[in-house]
């Protein structure tokens, strides 16, 4: 009754992983009980999402063929646009969300176009914007710029203003650290980078005032929803975010904070259940109005039971 912080079901978002093909349900090693699935296993794992109530998932796409330039990225039969109007058809009230960045779909693994063994910020941002109307078109609810390129959120409001796309929101990785937590998910999603780090795009985990400039600055660009990334060790950040933010935030709980948990559970070393459920209630608590987590079922079934 006196319960200062509750989690409610509608605010989790669960991730999926989506690869080509059928029958394909791959546990990831790093990440147990979380899968690379072909469209129609999304289909069926997603019934069991919306039954528990949870209101959206965010779609990662690995695809057949990786390029230099990302091109699957942005192929109007990409498996995330495949995904997406499988989902939509199927569920149509599920919030589909797609991640929009281009490491998941280059051969190098950054986050955009490379010339001379660097990031280039500039000519990354057409790829980007073709990337999320790609998406729009084919019917995601939110698009979600994670690639930490400047100007991505403007770049992609006016691509999709232009074709139409007024009141498609956009929810920004607005404070994304470059975290040695997103470990297991760049296994999941085959995205390391062939060479160097992303040091010089995403933030360096000790800056709190850099993280609420580039909100501030996303903000102007045209961010509905804001992110804090990673979650746990960011918690302060998320505070101050959550605080100064005119519009809804997010905290995204990354693979590495679910890893760590669950093998730490195997080993019989900490109460998985219990661990997740008090990171999740310490995320509502710094001030997340929405929060993205692999744990999204489990916690989902948990609130259902009354247990959290
Ligand atoms: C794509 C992206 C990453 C994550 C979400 N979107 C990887 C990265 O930036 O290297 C990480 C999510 C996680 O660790 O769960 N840029």
């Amino acid at each position: 009754m006196v319960r200062e912080t509750r989690l409610s079901v509608d605010s989790l978002i669960e991730p999926y992983f989506v690869v080509p093909g059928k029958k394909e349900r791959r546990e990831i090693a790093s990440m147990p009980g979380q899968f690379q699935l072909s469209v129609d296993e999304l289909l069926r794992d997603c019934e069991k999402t919306v039954e528990l109530g949870l209101p959206a998932v965010l779609l990662f796409g690995i695809p057949e063929s990786k390029d230099a330039l990302g091109t699957a990225g942005y192929a109007a039969e990409g498996i995330v646009p495949v995904a997406t109007r499988a989902l939509k058809k199927e569920f149509p009230e599920l919030v589909v969300i797609a991640d929009v960045c281009l490491c998941e779909y280059t051969d190098h693994g950054h986050c955009g176009v490379v010339e001379d063994g660097e990031l280039r910020n500039d000519p990354s941002l057409g790829l980007l914007a073709k990337e999320a109307l790609v998406y729009a078109e084919a019917g995601v609810d939110l698009v979600a710029p994670s690639a930490m390129a400047d100007g991505q959120v403007l770049a992609i409001r006016e691509a999709l203003d232009a074709a139409g796309f007024v009141d498609l929101p956009i929810m920004s990785y607005a404070a994304k650290f470059a975290s040695s937590f997103y470990g297991p998910f760049r296994d999941a999603a085959d995205s390391t980078p062939a060479f160097g780090d992303r040091l010089g795009y995403q933030m360096d985990p000790a800056n709190v005032r850099e993280a609420l400039r580039e909100v501030e600055i996303d903000l102007e660009e045209g961010a509905d929803i804001v992110m804090v990334k990673p979650a746990l060790a960011f918690l302060d950040v998320l505070s101050q975010v959550s605080e100064m933010s005119p519009v809804p935030v997010a905290a995204y709980n990354v693979s590495g904070e679910y890893s760590m948990v669950k093998a730490a559970g195997q080993l019989g070393w900490l109460d998985e259940e219990r661990v997740a459920a008090e990171m999740l209630l310490s995320i509502k608590r710094a001030g997340a109005d929405l929060i993205i987590t692999y744990f999204a079922r489990s916690a989902a079934a948990a609130i259902a039971r009354g247990d959290l």
